[in-house]
């Protein structure tokens, strides 16, 4: 008999896959295994009983991997289960940024009252005109999981998609399209890109790594997406960027105080992975992870 925790809910079809063996109990002190999603997990005390947690998600700054290394807890985390509801909100944020239909949509609301919308419709059209995705320069920094799915749907609207990876090739990453360029340095994909797309996670060498200095280089008027973590961006410089027009706008999924309500900025509260599919996926994967660790000690990454 093993007793879990659950921290945050996990989707239900995911805790289907748990056999009878497995009792949930309301006291993580009794736990042999903890099964998070994003909440932190940083104040908690870890009891004795405790063997693994499972994060229903690819990010685990939730969790104090010093502390679980020193413990001997084993940490998993499922990478690339949600990548796919993330990567349909990259190119949803792409086309919000492109086209105004927040502006439009809000027009709509606070003008259907007067009974002109569809006569005063002509206005909006003008008011309201965006560019297209085809034909543009796309780069894409990190090619895991999530980023070889959006490198390869942007192909599929038409874009040139530049890919950077200091860790991975863009010519051995083989789940890539064959249309996309091998940028050498992350400065080229700056350089020449109208989006610019970040799917790197959090560590000191990735923290603040859209600064003033990459902004700089960036061309004029450059649309910047992170669906990654809030971290990698100084929105202090971002603020300065989008004040001045070199960023025209910078799409994050981290509704911080300080990038929220910023003009030019559209920020979204971390809807990346929600999505049925995901959460589902994600917690079928984090369940057979912890079962396949309780009962036969294996440790995988899928
Ligand atoms: C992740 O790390 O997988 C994402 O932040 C999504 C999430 O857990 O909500």
């Amino acid at each position: 008999m093993y007793h879990y925790y659950c921290l945050n809910q996990i989707s239900e079809a995911g805790m289907e896959g748990m056999t009878e063996q497995y009792v949930p109990v309301s006291d993580p002190g009794k736990a042999d295994a903890i099964l998070v999603r994003s909440a932190a997990m940083h104040d908690m005390e870890f009891s004795p009983e405790l063997k693994a947690i499972a994060r229903a998600g690819a990010g685990v700054n939730n969790i104090p991997l010093d502390k679980c290394a020193e413990r001997g807890i084993v940490v998993f985390n499922t990478p690339g289960a949600n990548a796919n509801g993330v990567k349909e909100l990259v190119i949803a944020g792409m086309l919000l940024a492109s086209r105004d239909i927040i502006g439009g949509i809000n027009w709509v609301q606070e003008n259907e009252e007067d009974g002109n919308i569809a006569k005063d419709a002509e206005k909006a059209k003008k008011a309201f005109a965006g560019c297209e995705l085809e034909g543009k320069k796309l780069g894409v920094i990190g090619l895991g999981a999530i980023g070889v799915l959006v490198a390869n749907a942007a192909t599929h609207l038409g874009m040139d998609v530049y890919g950077f990876d200091p860790y991975v090739s863009v010519d051995s990453a083989w789940r890539l399209s064959r249309n996309i360029h091998h940028a050498k340095t992350v400065d080229e994909l700056y350089k020449n890109c109208d989006y610019i797309t970040i799917h790197v996670p959090a560590m000191d060498s990735t923290k603040g790594m859209i600064d003033k200095n990459a902004l700089g280089l960036m061309k004029k008027g450059v649309i910047v997406l992170n669906f990654a973590r809030d971290v990698l961006v100084n929105e202090e410089d971002m603020i300065d960027a989008l004040e001045s027009g070199q960023v025209r706008h910078y799409v994050t999924d981290f509704p911080t105080p300080v990038i929220a309500g910023v003009k030019g900025a559209i920020v979204i509260p971390h809807l990346g992975a929600s999505t049925e599919e995901s959460e589902d996926n994600c917690a079928k994967m984090a369940v057979r992870q912890i079962m396949d660790y309780l009962e036969y000690g294996n440790i995988r990454n899928s």
